[in-house]
């Protein structure tokens, strides 16, 4: 790959998606792209740039794009997160809050998702409770393995036994997310950076976590105020610990712990 096909391709990717290549990237574009042109049976970068602009359809962008994303995740990643998120939630059921919205808006392979819908039954969200979890991601392949909610005991070693017999069948070494949680959670591709987002909210909770680092600070701002937009009053906010400043480039939230905010 030569500096100019380098950046064509980092420019698209990043009017597209709002993920920034920066120039220590290229090697890595170049091997993961290399995988691309081979199933393609293309010769060099050239020739991958043609088919992009020649394609009917999206299946080779998405399939760039699941090249270029980053999806690492883990089980109640940054825990403390969903202990405030239980004690809220608690607390909403208790005041006589009767129909629950969540949106995850980076959700990768589910383990987010899932430690949301298990951290929603701890607070007392039973299966018949008015309780919607929206979990979106740009990457098709990771959110289909969220959907489906299979994991090996590597992925839930860190998970309590509890919540390993409570919330998983067990398979030899596969453990898939137990039918009584999935009725409530829904699956969707959705691209942070083409706004406005299209969900009607209002949300009680929303958790964009660990995304926004690979954006700059005019896409975080949108997102931001796009959060807002689609949070009630009195909402939350959850944001990844890198990114505990995101929300100070919108007015209207107040913190409530490190990286938590309400919307006001
Ligand atoms: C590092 S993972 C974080 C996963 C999870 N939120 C966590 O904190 O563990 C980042 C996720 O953001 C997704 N992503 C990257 N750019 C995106 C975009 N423009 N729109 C939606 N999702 C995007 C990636 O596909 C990836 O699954």
């Amino acid at each position: 790959m030569n500096k100019n096909e380098f950046n064509i391709l980092r420019d698209r990717i990043y009017a597209n998606t709002g993920i920034k290549l920066e120039d220590k990237k290229k090697t890595l574009l170049e091997t993961r792209l290399a995988k691309r042109l081979r199933i393609l049976n293309l010769n060099n970068f050239s020739e991958y740039i043609d088919y992009l602009d020649n394609a009917t359809t999206l299946e080779e962008w998405n399939n760039l794009v699941e090249e270029v994303s980053t999806n690492t995740t883990h089980f109640f990643r940054e825990e403390a997160h969903f202990e405030i998120l239980k004690d809220y939630l608690k607390q909403e059921v208790l005041s006589g809050n009767k129909k629950i919205r969540m949106w995850c808006g980076a959700a990768s392979s589910g383990q987010e998702p899932w430690s949301l819908m298990i951290t929603a039954r701890r607070a007392g969200i039973s299966h018949s409770f008015d309780f919607k979890l929206l979990s979106t991601d740009i990457n098709r392949t990771v959110l289909e393995q969220g959907r489906k909610g299979v994991y090996n005991s590597k992925e839930i070693s860190s998970l309590p036994v509890e919540f390993k017999t409570k919330y998983f069948s067990n398979n030899g070494d596969f453990y898939t997310i137990k039918q009584s949680l999935k009725p409530q959670a829904y699956f969707a591709c959705m691209n942070l950076k083409k706004s406005p987002y299209l969900m009607s909210g209002p949300f009680d909770v929303i958790f964009i976590r660990n995304v926004m680092i690979y954006f700059d600070n005019s896409l975080r701002t949108v997102i931001v105020k796009e959060c807002k937009r689609l949070l009630k009053q009195g909402g939350l906010l959850f944001v990844g610990h890198a990114e505990s400043l995101v929300a100070q480039l919108v007015d209207g939230f107040e913190k409530v712990a490190p990286s938590v905010f309400r919307k006001l």
